[in-house]
């Protein structure tokens, strides 16, 4: 099975953002991917454009599967792409792809920028995966680690702990997906492997790479998750 990845489109209706969107999907679109997973920060300021962007570069050969960051906004985030009533109640969808349960988690908080899982997330988690049996990947917004930079540091998930019980409790989680951070890393988080997505709109600079946070002129990047059994394998690409 063939996973694609990208996070922090930031669409914000200007020509640098839609740019690189649409790069990035005219070379997803060439390839046999069974589903594409879109981490959060669709959006910019979470405007109507702004779904309605998201929604035609979207519409792709195969399904895209998608939650919220903490630059997106519930109700038109409902309205835009998922054709639903605008309601500020969490955005959590559950996907079936070949063997393997997917859950689009959403982990936002509206207005803030740290990550949270709300009760109801929880308890919908932990039915979606008590019902599968298969192995599942759980893909949201905020990573549960600092990744080393003060700015995504500031706003992790906040009650990681919370998400450790879902762990315990689900062995077959085979992997977390989030992104936020603006740069592609890798680590393991409760002994699941954490995949954190590059970013389409700019790379974070880490400290030790100098001043400045945001690299403008590094190229979109995506990664692809290879599920064999409980085993993922993630590349990362750059989109030239
Ligand atoms: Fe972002
Ligand atoms: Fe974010």
């Amino acid at each position: 099975m063939l996973l694609a990845q990208i996070s922090d489109l930031h669409l914000d209706g200007t020509e640098r953002a839609t740019e690189r969107a649409r790069r990035t999907m005219a070379y997803l679109r060439r390839l046999p991917i069974d589903a594409l997973l879109v981490t959060g920060d669709i959006a910019d300021t979470g405007s109507p454009a702004e779904y309605e962007e998201a929604a035609a570069l979207f519409d792709l050969p195969f399904p895209v599967l998608h939650c919220p960051g903490n630059h997106d906004a519930r109700p038109a985030y409902r309205k835009g792409l998922l054709n639903e009533a605008a309601s500020d109640a969490p955005v959590n969808s559950a996907h079936r792809v070949g063997d393997a349960l997917i859950l689009m988690i959403d982990a936002s908080i509206p207005g803030e920028d740290p990550g949270f899982l709300a009760p109801e997330t929880l308890s919908w988690l932990d039915e979606q995966l008590a019902a599968a049996d298969g192995p599942a990947l759980l893909a949201f917004h905020q990573p549960p680690v600092k990744v080393g930079h003060p700015i995504p540091d500031g706003s992790t998930l906040q009650n990681a702990a919370d998400l450790d019980r879902i762990l315990d409790n689900h062995p077959h989680v085979a992997a977390i997906l989030t992104g936020h951070a603006h740069t592609a890393a890798a680590t393991t988080y409760h002994g699941r492997p954490l995949i954190v997505s590059p970013a389409v709109t700019w790379t974070l600079r880490l400290p030790f790479e100098g001043e400045g946070l945001a690299d403008l002129d590094a190229d979109p990047a995506v990664a692809f998750h290879l599920l064999d059994g409980d085993q993922l394998i993630t590349h990362f690409r750059i989109v030239r």
